[in-house]
């Protein structure tokens, strides 16, 4: 029987500092409206961290929270894979300060970059690592403050993210239930259509977010679908099999295209864009804690991912509970 990672455990974590896009507005000055920010992204709110929030400890409670629906403790964990675009610093790896504040002394941790689509590529990394038979333990977490890197001034770009993170783990299993298979792409041509302008290597700054937001939903309704197909085919499936659609948390009108392709009601696409607004690396696992606790996802359900963001990079991934 094949050896396979099943997620046993999901954790989410948002910072408790809602803002809506009124307060959003009136904060930084915006020349905008909450009808705009809805209607152009279904967005209504995102957390912020406060000041004595970063990266990792957003991370660690996240992580804390899968560990104990996992019912696994630290020190089982193999290997922690961090994706994030908003690390603690440019080294050590956030994951590393993670793995310090959940008391993990054995074992490897590092991070992800790969922008929105780093959750896929953490797991797709955590996934390899325990079917080749170097981990048997993995927490795979997204986590991103990336209001930390946001222009204040920019309102095509400011009003759409938010700030969170959201963890899983993975055990080695031989059994039907896991990760089938993931999938990942890159196409370094079209990085400056969502990038950050700056950071560490050049000007030794943080940066600042630029998005071409409509390059960028151009990119993601024909990459996903495809990403989404490739996903299916490459495991005899069909969109029928499929029983929930745990998209990446850009855009309302996104996740709704992907919804329709898919031919799944409304009741079968978890939403967090609402609430969260765009956590990044974060909003895949923060989407899947909420739909695990809510009791959306049954044993044997066949668990549909996809995500696209900077690089660009886009991927997929097929889990059975
Ligand atoms: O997570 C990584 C992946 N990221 C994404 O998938 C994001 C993909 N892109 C999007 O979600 C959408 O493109 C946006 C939500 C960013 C923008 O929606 P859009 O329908 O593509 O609007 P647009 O950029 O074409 O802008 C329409 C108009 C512009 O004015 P003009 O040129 O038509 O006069 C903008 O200047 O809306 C204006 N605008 C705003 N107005 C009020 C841009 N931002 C705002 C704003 N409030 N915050």
């Amino acid at each position: 029987m094949a050896l396979r990672s099943a997620i046993i455990g999901c954790g989410g974590y948002l910072p408790p500092t809602i803002i809506t896009n009124d307060e959003l507005a009136a904060r930084f000055n915006l020349d905008t409206s909450d009808e705009w920010i809805r209607e152009r992204s279904g967005i209504r709110q995102r957390h912020l961290a406060g000041p004595e929030d970063n990266c990792s400890t957003l991370a660690a409670e996240a992580a804390r929270r899968a560990l104990e629906s996992a019912g696994v403790t630290a020190d089982e964990v193999d290997v922690l894979v961090l994706a994030t675009a908003t690390p603690d610093s440019a080294f050590p790896a956030t994951a590393v300060r993670v793995q310090a504040l959940l008391g993990m002394t054995r074992g490897f941790g590092f991070d992800v970059s790969a922008a929105c689509t780093g959750f896929v590529y953490a797991l797709s990394l955590a996934d390899a690592m325990i079917r080749s038979g170097q981990a048997r333990c993995a927490l795979v977490i997204g986590s991103e403050v990336y209001s930390r890197i946001l222009d204040w001034t920019d309102r095509a770009s400011c009003v759409l993210f938010g700030d969170g993170a959201g963890a899983v783990v993975l055990r080695a299993e031989e059994g039907e239930r896991g990760i089938l298979s993931t999938h990942l792409h890159s196409d370094g041509r079209h990085g400056d259509i969502l990038h950050v302008e700056g950071g560490a290597g050049s000007t030794g700054g943080t940066g600042l977010l630029r998005m071409a937001g409509r390059e960028v939903f151009k990119h993601a309704v024909t990459k996903l679908a495809s990403a989404v197909d490739e996903a299916l085919e490459a495991n005899g499936l069909s969109r029928d099999d499929v029983q929930l659609l745990v998209p990446h948390q850009a855009n309302i009108r996104i996740i709704d295209a992907m919804g329709r392709k898919l031919g799944l009601p409304k009741d079968r696409v978890v939403v967090t864009v609402d609430r969260h607004a765009n956590t990044s690396a974060a909003s895949i696992p923060l989407a899947l804690d909420e739909a695990w606790r809510e009791g959306r996802i049954r044993p044997g359900d066949l668990v549909l991912l996809e995500a696209i963001g900077g690089g660009l990079t886009w991927g997929a991934a097929l889990a059975r509970f």
